[in-house]
């Protein structure tokens, strides 16, 4: 029987991730498919069920369900409790369904296959102290980068994910910016620059080192105003598409075991991004 895996959020029509893992079912030569469902916050508890149901074999969960479903769940793993919101459902073989986070690690690994061989050395800032940040500032220091520093346009979230992490300073926004240059490695992971709905940075890269690396977690447009400003100081720019395209090869290989090519599928989404 043909398995189904899914990807619910509100809108849904715009995701990349049916063309994503239907072309990497295919390439693995797995009979089955993977649709986006158009769920609404007032049914969710009910899409749940019907999932659980139905049989679908796992699934991808995007905004705005990341939290809310948490209680449908049976459980959630480490990934998804220290990010406290869940973007991938897997099944156990007794049924169970299970809630994990592949965003933190899935940013990781595109670093690690942007930068090849020559790991990134020294300092690491994360700009932003959301969901996106908390995944991918645990899963950083868990691979060993590091020291690591927080700052946030709302400084008390900045101290709250410090506190939580070992050896991890708060500083200001200001304070980033003159210091940036001291920085192996910049990570923007706030909204500003998505779509060009906002427009503007949430602090000017210019002063960062040559050979530096500074990713923007945003893939559409796929350079954000930050990201030029970086390439134009110098430093080596990773645009979000690779953290979009691990942390989906994350989820389907807890589905299928199979960890499927993630350089193609860089290409591919960058054009349809790139229009
Ligand atoms: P996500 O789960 O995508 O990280 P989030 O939890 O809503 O989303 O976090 C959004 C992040 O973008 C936060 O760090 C937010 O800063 P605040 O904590 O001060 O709200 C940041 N952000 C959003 N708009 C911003 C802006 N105009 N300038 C600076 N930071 C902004």
């Amino acid at each position: 029987m043909k398995s189904w895996y899914a990807v619910l959020g509100d809108p849904i029509a715009q995701s990349m991730s049916p063309v994503m893992h239907d072309q990497w079912f295919e390439e693995a030569g797995l009979h089955a498919t993977y649709i986006p469902i158009h769920v609404q916050a007032e049914t969710l508890e009910q899409a749940i069920a019907g999932l659980r149901t139905l049989g679908s074999g796992g699934w991808n969960v995007t905004v705005p369900h990341k939290q809310a479903i948490i209680p449908y769940l049976d459980e959630v793993d480490s990934s998804a409790e220290r990010m406290e919101a869940v973007n991938t459902v897997y099944r156990t073989e007794d049924g169970r369904l299970i809630g994990a986070n592949t965003d933190g690690r899935g940013f990781v690994k595109s670093l690690e296959e942007f930068t090849a061989q020559e790991r990134v050395t020294g300092p690491v800032l994360v700009i932003g102290a959301g969901g996106a940040a908390r995944g991918i500032a645990f899963a950083l220091q868990e691979a060993g980068y590091g020291p690591m520093y927080v700052t946030n346009r709302t400084v008390s979230k900045a101290e709250d994910l410090a506190s939580e992490m070992d050896g991890t300073q708060v500083i200001s926004t200001e304070e980033a910016e003159q210091r940036l240059g001291e920085f192996g490695l910049v990570v923007q992971t706030t909204s500003v620059g998505m779509n060009f709905a906002q427009a503007g940075m949430p602090l000017d890269p210019k002063a960062a080192a040559k050979n530096a690396v500074v990713a923007d977690i945003i893939y559409n447009p796929l350079e954000t105003a930050f990201l030029q400003t970086a390439r134009l100081a110098g430093a080596r720019t990773m645009n979000g598409v690779g953290m979009f395209v691990h942390q989906g090869a994350l989820a389907f290989e807890k589905w299928t075991g199979i960890y499927p090519d993630t350089k193609k599928m860089i290409d591919t989404i960058t054009m349809k991004v790139g229009g």
